[in-house]
């Protein structure tokens, strides 16, 4: 059936975390009216959930150059240098142009901005606010802006579920229009359909896929799916980042877990594979010359190995010297939710494992966010601007949100297309019900997460393709969001399968060397041509 409603607008931006925002208020100066659409409410998305900070060279002892380093190390050989150089040149810039807009970060006692370290990073460069609450104070930064701002409209609620596309007198296609599934009230509700020039994708990850995470509920890959279903590339699928240190809450917890910011490690905490004080050790120290403070691949492999060998389901994370002040003062999130789950971290180890965490890879675009799609535009983690690489560096992600937004408000005005007329949809992949979502994250989770074989990715090639044919029974969010994820999972294990070599976050126990002189290379997926 055709959209119940429809509206207009020059440009659609879909998301409203760091970079769904940014873009939001950089453009309404230029554009005649740009509307937010977002699944769920404003601050609902990652960047909410974001604790050790933003990272950017603004230390008197730190250079965009070092930046670089460390950045295209961690990204394991898969980054773009062009792309790594813009993130690390206007990173300083945007976290300024971010103060300036209201977001207070902590200060030192001297009043200086107070810098932290992470994994990967050599210098002290993690700008953080309310200790561990960076994500949340960003978002409510920005939230209040666009509130200030009445020219932006915002639809919550609003599920983007495909694009719309349209011709021009020559024949040129770009985009038309963008269709809503909206869970609302009065007028917009149900499917509806946006009319316009422009979409700037930055609607998040997509951890979901998995069983465990650190991402919301809404990190369904809907992003990338919709790019992909309109004629997108997306790059890099399978270089999906697992967080070395989320608290163990058992075997039978599922979805959204709690992270156990890197930031607790730049401040001294150490990984043990027992209390100390009955015969645990240290086990980071001679893996890497960073010791607990690797980048996050190199971590995450460690803890899983030592997992392995002990038969234990988590390893743990050792905060107790910290001392109470310290993480009340710091640490207050993180505090709060371990005790929350009954553990006290000042005098407690804290049982972590890994889980997912953060998509690599995304729909590809240039250095302007622009897709291969003419007026459709990608940014944060959403989207494959080529900033991470095999692995992102830890606290690059708020940046490259912030970054490229800022590039696409910069480029977009000028090159929006005209109004064109949306073409009729014929598309006819089908829905598939909401009720296959936990198969296909076990599935994932036990044969394309931390560890992957050949035959393992066999298998869960095997199950998403049976899981294909579970036709729905209901048009509704859950259908959406299921086809989403089977979309991306099953080209996220065709990439994995693809890629017979161990490079940053994709570990193939089959293939455990890094093999520059074969897979130097990337992985793109598109509509047509499958991964190749
Ligand atoms: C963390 O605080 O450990 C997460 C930071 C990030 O993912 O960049």
């Amino acid at each position: 059936p055709g959209p119940g409603w429809t509206t207009r607008a020059d440009v659609v931006i879909v998301g409203s975390g760091i970079a769904g925002l940014t873009a939001a208020l950089r453009l309404r100066a230029h554009v005649d009216k740009v509307l937010v659409v977002t699944k769920d409410v404003l601050n609902a998305g990652s960047t909410q959930w974001a604790q050790g900070g933003i990272a950017a060279a603004l230390g008197p002892e730190d250079t965009p150059e070092q930046h670089e380093v460390d950045t295209l190390v961690a990204g394991a050989g898969a980054c773009d240098a062009d792309a790594v150089r813009v993130l690390v040149n206007e990173g300083p810039e945007a976290v300024r142009e971010l103060i300036a807009l209201g977001t207070n970060f902590d200060h030192t006692d001297d009043g200086e901005l107070s810098l932290t370290r992470e994994g990967g990073h050599h210098r002290d460069r993690i700008a953080h606010a309310g200790g561990d609450a960076t994500g949340a104070e960003i978002q409510r930064a920005l939230i209040a802006a666009v509130e200030a701002a009445p020219d932006i409209e915002v639809i919550q609620h609003a599920l983007a579920v495909d694009l719309l596309l349209g011709e021009d007198d020559e024949g040129r296609t770009s985009v038309a229009g963008l269709t809503l599934h909206v869970i609302g009230e009065g007028e917009r509700d149900g499917v509806g359909a946006v009319h316009c020039r422009a979409v700037v994708l930055a609607s998040g990850g997509l951890g979901q896929v998995f069983t465990q995470t650190t991402n919301p509920v809404v990190s369904t890959g809907d992003g990338m799916a919709l790019a992909l279903r309109a004629g997108a590339t997306l790059r890099d699928l399978e270089f999906v980042q697992f967080h070395p240190t989320v608290m163990y809450l058992g075997p039978d917890s599922r979805g959204q877990q709690p992270l156990i910011s890197e930031a607790v490690r730049g401040e001294g905490a150490f990984l043990v594979d027992g209390p100390p004080e009955d015969g645990g050790t240290r086990f980071m120290q001679g893996v890497h010359e960073l010791a607990d403070l690797a980048p996050r691949d190199v971590v995450a492999k460690a803890i899983m190995k030592r997992m392995l060998e002990t038969g234990r389901p988590h390893m743990w994370l050792d905060a107790r010297h910290l001392g109470r002040e310290f993480w009340e003062r710091r640490f207050p999130t993180i505090l709060a939710t371990a005790r929350s789950h009954g553990i006290d971290p000042v005098t407690q180890l804290i049982p972590v494992a890994p889980a997912c965490h953060y998509a690599s890879g995304g729909v590809r675009t240039d250095l302007y966010g622009r897709t291969d799609v003419p007026g459709l535009y990608a940014t944060g983690e959403v989207a494959c601007s080529g900033v991470h690489g095999a692995n992102r560096l830890a606290s690059n992600s708020l940046l490259e949100g912030l970054v490229f937004s800022r590039r696409i408000a910069d480029v977009l005005p000028a090159e929006l297309p005209a109004w064109r007329e949306p073409s009729p949809d014929r598309r006819t992949a089908g829905l598939v019900g909401g009720e296959v979502r936990r198969e296909l994250q076990e599935t994932m989770s036990s044969r394309v997460g931390v560890l992957r074989t050949a035959a393992g990715l066999a298998e869960a090639c095997a199950v998403l393709d049976k899981l294909a044919g579970h036709g729905a029974e209901a048009v509704d969010q859950a259908s959406w969001e299921t086809t989403n994820l089977l979309t991306i999972s099953a080209a996220l294990a065709d990439a994995a399968a693809l890629r017979e070599e161990t490079r940053g976050s994709h570990w193939r126990e089959d293939f455990p060397e890094r093999d520059d002189a074969q897979w130097a290379g990337h992985f793109d997926a598109t509509m047509d041509d499958g991964v190749t």
